[in-house]
């Protein structure tokens, strides 16, 4: 890969959760481009190496750093190494996320405790310690406009209610609050906190999903633009969520789904 820069996020130390594959791996790569100097956050046995290498081959900047985003300890050493090799945080994307499905009755305390753990509880954790940091360092008028921007990773389910994943909604509709008390708190100080919410993308967490012809047939019903997301399109919002192009904008959740969102099936009824 050739990383060209385009410097939208030139010099801005940017931690991505979960950056060893899917929509994390795909913004990491795209703000390389950019000029963030990247940190891959990834779990004991993700391939986060290749991502590293991919970008340092370009050119570009990027460390991996090991860490459960649901260990307050595990958060709180990954701030601390980010800042020991670049100085500090600018940007956080909150992407780390997973899904155990299972019809509701059937759905195990362990479970549900698992996803609302990492979706929810994980991006409090990390949000609370790039915030601190934020505002112990304040505006760096050569980076940025903001002191910081947070990006939590939300879906079309913060909205859309999802039966089979009642751990999974929950957690997405708890981020949506989640993102609006932080931005409300903090855009005083100047930091921007908002959402994107992806729909249908392809990526390993629902890969049987799009993999598969029938149910690709069956999802793409549910997308009036009749194709399903590639991780490259969140990448792309990501950037710019990130950029000072978007510096009046916080507390927003920014759909990314190809109309899912639009009521589908409203289209030929109701
Ligand atoms: C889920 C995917 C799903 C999509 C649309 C996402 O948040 O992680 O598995 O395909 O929502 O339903």
């Amino acid at each position: 890969m050739n990383i060209q820069t385009y410097n939208r996020l030139k010099d801005q130390p940017a931690i991505i959760t979960g950056a060893a594959t899917g929509i994390g791996k795909a913004i990491a790569i795209q703000y390389a481009l950019e000029g963030a100097k990247v940190v891959i956050n990834y779990l004991k046995g993700d391939p986060a190496d290749e991502v590293v290498d991919k970008i340092k081959e370009g050119g570009g900047d990027a460390i991996a750093i090991e860490a459960d985003v649901s260990q307050e300890e595990d958060v709180k050493k990954l701030f601390a190494k980010t800042i020991e090799a670049y100085g500090t945080v600018h940007i956080l994307v909150n992407n780390a996320g997973i899904q155990k499905d299972s019809g509701f009755i059937h759905m195990t305390l362990k479970d549900w405790q698992k996803v609302i753990d990492v979706n929810l509880t994980g991006q409090f954790l990390c949000a609370r310690e790039a915030a601190k940091e934020f505002l112990r360092r304040g505006i760096d008028e050569n980076v940025s406009n903001s002191a910081g921007k947070i990006i939590f990773m939300s879906s079309v389910h913060e909205t859309i209610p999802w039966a089979g994943h009642a751990n999974y909604a929950s957690s997405k509709g708890g981020i949506s609050q989640l993102m609006r008390t932080v931005a409300q708190e903090l855009a005083p100080q100047k930091i921007r906190a908002n959402s994107l919410a992806p729909g249908a993308v392809k990526t390993p967490i629902n890969k049987k999903v799009w993999d598969n012809p029938d149910s690709r047939k069956t999802l793409l019903k549910l997308i009036p633009d009749n194709r399903i997301g590639e991780p490259l399109d969140i990448a792309r919002a990501a950037v710019w969520l990130a950029s000072d192009e978007s510096d009046y904008i916080t507390g927003h959740s920014l759909y990314v789904d190809g109309g899912m969102t639009l009521f589908p099936g409203f289209a030929t009824g109701g």
